[in-house]
């Protein structure tokens, strides 16, 4: 594995973010080209100011893997977020993204131990996170990680909607 640390994000660290999510985003879910829906979501959504605030929010965790200074991926978690499927308050992986030339390396495992054992020392009990149904790659991954499809959910944009599976993990 690419020697890897893993860091809490830094309001100062929200450019490179922002650049990352954008194109790691457009590469995962853009296949058919890029829409307007697409565009405005990544524009908006991953701007540096909103990632800036984001940052610094106390009911979010943003954490990065840098590899020789610079960030090859990036994990959100939102600390009370209302499972659409049993209407509890539950941790919620909100992003998790590597940076496509090292897709492979162990950096999605690194950034979701780094959470997992944040959450056990929290005493957490529950990881949820959505993911699209036609991700497999993702899905696989998760799997792979402990995490179990326990329902699914629309997810409506600007014109059309995307089913996306809702994983759970038990944190033992
Ligand atoms: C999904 C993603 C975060 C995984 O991160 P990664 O760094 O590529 O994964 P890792 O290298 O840490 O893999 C960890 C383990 O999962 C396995 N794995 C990873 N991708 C897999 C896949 N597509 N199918 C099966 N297993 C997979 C690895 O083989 C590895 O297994 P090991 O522990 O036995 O060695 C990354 O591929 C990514 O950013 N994809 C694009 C963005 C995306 O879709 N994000 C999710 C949005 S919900």
């Amino acid at each position: 594995m690419t020697k890897i640390s893993i860091e809490k994000a830094d309001p100062s660290d929200a450019l490179r973010i922002s650049v990352l999510l954008k194109t790691a985003y457009i590469q995962a879910y853009a296949y058919d080209g890029i829409s307007f829906e697409y565009a405005n979501f990544v524009t908006n959504r991953f701007s540096v100011e909103y990632i800036e605030k984001s940052i610094q929010k106390k009911s979010s965790l943003f954490l990065v893997a840098f590899n020789e200074g610079n960030i090859v991926g990036v994990a959100e978690i939102i600390y009370n977020s209302l499972c659409p499927i049993r209407k509890t308050n539950v941790v919620e992986l909100s992003k998790l993204y590597v940076h496509q030339t090292f897709i492979g390396k162990g950096i999605g495992k690194a950034l979701m131990n780094a959470i997992e054992s944040e959450l056990r020392s929290m005493g957490k009990a529950h990881i949820n996170l959505e993911v699209y149904i036609k991700n497999q790659e993702a899905i696989a991954f998760y799997e792979k990680q402990g995490f179990t499809i326990i329902g699914s959910v629309d997810c409506v944009m600007e014109e059309n909607s995307y089913e996306d599976l809702i994983m759970n993990k038990v944190l033992t």
